[in-house]
Formats: C-alpha cells, sequence, structure tokens
C-alpha cells in the first residue's frame, strides 16, 4: 500500500494505491460519503464497461456500510466528454440535490474522470469528487492533478476548470480486465515519468517494464507509486502550469497531438501510443540540436518499442508531410501565438521546455522521420 499526498495549500488530498480498495471502498472513502444533501445516497459515474464489471461489488461494499449508489452510465469512449453528456449529467446532480459538501464518485478511465471533474468545477460553483481511475493511464496521469475538461468542435480539452478531486482511490487489481492495448498504451505515460525525470526509474523500467505489462503486482504498484509521487511533486509546485514545471508532464504530447489528430483521434493511435511515438520523436529532434546523444535517444526508443507501443514514424504509414502535423501543432492549446514550446530532452531523466524551437525546422525533421 501507498499513500502520497499532494500537497496543495488548503486542498491537499491523498493518493492512495492498494490491492482491493475498490472491493473496500466504503471504508476507503468514508470521509467522502457523510453529510450529503440526499442522506445514505452515493451519486457514481461510470462507463458500461465499469458499471458491468464493478456494479455489484460497489453496492454490495456500500450496501454494508448503510449506502445505496445512484447510477449516471455514460458510454465508453471520448463522445462522452461533450456538452450534451455534461448537461445531462449536471442535471442529473442538480435533480438529486447534490450540494457543495458532497462527493461524486468518477468510476472509470480517463474519460469518467475528465467529464465528472468538469462537472463537479460547475455544479453549485463548485462541489466534490472521488477520483476512481479504472485504467493504467488514468490512475498514473489523468486522476491526479485536477485537470478537467470536455472537447468541443474546435478540439479536445479545450473547456475545462482545473478542480482537485477529494480523494483518489487507485486499486491496481482493476488492471487485470484491461485489455493489453490499453495497458500499454498507459505504460507510455509511466515511461514518460522516467524519461522527462527520473534517470534510475527509466532504467528500472528498461529492466521491469514486462513485469509491468505483465501486471505483476510488486511491480505494478512500484511503477504507479513512482509516477504518482512524481506527479504530486509537480502538481504541489505548478498546479496551474504556470512554471515550465507542469509543463514538462507534456513531453511528448506536441507531436502525439498533432498524429492523433492527423489519425483521427480514433483507434487507430490511442492516445497513450501518440505520446509513446511523440517521446521518440522528442528524444530525436534533442539529438539532431545535440542535447542527448543518438545513443540515447535509441535507448528511449528502445524501451518505447520494448513495451509494444509505436517507435517509428514511417511505419506508422501516414499520407501527410512534415508541413501538415506541424500545422495540426499550431492548434494544440499549449500555442504561443505563432510560436509553441516544445519538450525537449537534455538527458534522459531530464527533460526542459525549448521555446527557441523553429516550426519550420520541426516540419522538415518530421519529413525526414516520415521517409525513414
Ligand atoms: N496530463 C498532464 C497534466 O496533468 O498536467
Amino acid at each position: 500500500m501507498a499513500v502520497i499526498e499532494v500537497a496543495l495549500a488548503g486542498r491537499a488530498y491523498d493518493v492512495v494505491i492498494e490491492e482491493g480498495l475498490l472491493a473496500r471502498f466504503a471504508e476507503a472513502a468514508a470521509p467522502f460519503l457523510k453529510g450529503y444533501g440526499h442522506a445514505r445516497k452515493v451519486p457514481v459515474v461510470a462507463d458500461t464497461n465499469t458499471h458491468r464489471l464493478y456494479r455489484t461489488a460497489l453496492e454490495s461494499n456500500l450496501a454494508a456500510a448503510g449506502y445505496a449508489a445512484d447510477w449516471f452510465v455514460v458510454e465508453p469512449g471520448e463522445d462522452a466528454k461533450s456538452w450534451g453528456v455534461l448537461e445531462r449529467l449536471c442535471d442529473w446532480l442538480l435533480a438529486l440535490g447534490v450540494t457543495r459538501k458532497d462527493h461524486v464518485i468518477a468510476l472509470g478511465g480517463g474519460v469518467v474522470g475528465d467529464l465528472v471533474g468538469f462537472a463537479c468545477a460547475v455544479v453549485k460553483r463548485g462541489c466534490g469528487f472521488v477520483q476512481v481511475p479504472t485504467t493504467l493511464l488514468a490512475q498514473v496521469d489523468s486522476s491526479v492533478g485536477g485537470k478537467t475538461a470536455i472537447n468541443t468542435k474546435a478540439g479536445k480539452n479545450l473547456i475545462g476548470a482545473f478542480h482537485q478531486p477529494s480523494l483518489v482511490l487507485i486499486d491496481p487489481l482493476v488492471l487485470a480486465t484491461l485489455p493489453d492495448r490499453e495497458m500499454r498504451a498507459g505504460y507510455a505515460e509511466v515511461l514518460k515519468y522516467g524519461l522527462l525525470g527520473d534517470a534510475a526509474f527509466f532504467a528500472w523500467l528498461e529492466a521491469n517494464g514486462d513485469k509491468v505489462l505483465a501486471r505483476e503486482p510488486a511491480a505494478l504498484e512500484h511503477a504507479i507509486a513512482t509516477s504518482i509521487a512524481m506527479k504530486a511533486r509537480i502538481v504541489a509546485e505548478d498546479e496551474r502550469e504556470t512554471l515550465d514545471l507542469r509543463a514538462l508532464l507534456n513531453l511528448g504530447h506536441t507531436f502525439g497531438h498533432a498524429l492523433e489528430a492527423e489519425t483521427g483521434f480514433s483507434d487507430r493511435l490511442l492516445h497513450g501510443e501518440a505520446v509513446a511515438l511523440g517521446m521518440v520523436l522528442a528524444a530525436k529532434y534533442s539529438a539532431r540540436r545535440g542535447e542527448i546523444s543518438q545513443a540515447d535517444a535509441a535507448r528511449a526508443a528502445g524501451a518505447i518499442a520494448a513495451a509494444g507501443l509505436p517507435a517509428s514514424l514511417a511505419a506508422l504509414g501516414l499520407a501527410c508531410d512534415g508541413a501538415a502535423l506541424v500545422d495540426h501543432m499550431r492548434h494544440d492549446k499549449k500555442a504561443e501565438g505563432t510560436t509553441l514550446p516544445f519538450l525537449l530532452l537534455r538527458q534522459l531523466g531530464e527533460a526542459y521546455v525549448a521555446r527557441d524551437v523553429d516550426l519550420s525546422d520541426i516540419a522538415a525533421f518530421l519529413d525526414g522521420e516520415l521517409a525513414a
């Protein structure tokens, strides 16, 4: 078991990592099941998969503690992060009589967490929520740190708020039912922490990544806890991404976002897969600038390929050129006028924000990678 505090002044909260936590939900979340406007009811938002998988266990655990669940169930996938679903969810919470002291439970992956977090940011100008992430990606990244959002026609996550959860409960056992491809996609974000800020962790992942992917309990808990500990430190220091510190968590995301946009934000390339390939490109581009060696760039790519994640842009078979990918980047929400901050590597285990990157050089670099 590990308990990691996100030490935000006045809004500190714990991230608890423990096998079997979901089966002990009412005990683990006890302080947040009290003081309800609507007595002894717990609003739980899930997708159809997490509802099917965990409904019985959660309801019987809640019943033993004298509570009952009220369910709001969405379809799996990004479409749930929409104005329409947000409106229905907010109306549902208001109809339940949820107060600012109440806590809504987000039981699912990043989609459910982002949707619930944003609804809770705006309902009555802010009510509480508890994250119970059920994918590796949500466990090591999106459930912690308070970034909440929905998607609109203009793009992904462009409407949102910083709204921190009151508690994050991570049960590694729920990953047993996660499809391997999604497990690998989440693992890309784990590798990200090693590459951006912890060379020793990166080396540990090179040696033990197969155990993490095989869901070996000790390796999995170590990987999740080390990832969360770094994220918690960063969020506590730079909650709103104003100090070039939280931005480091975007390693691989600018390249990755362009690849997701080019592939239509579809199953062709999952977010974690795009981030993985984006990190390969960031490492190679850092080597092109002479900041890391070609050998270190190859080492980063090797760890990503070893996890079964995409590590070659050419292998993706995109029918576009580098300029088209750069064009997608210009719409990135991190764009600053005509420039774009890039997350590059000073060494394996040390990322930094580069603001002197020439986008035409990026396009030329990508042309080379597309043809490699
Ligand atoms: N996923 C990046 C962040 O939370 O800042």
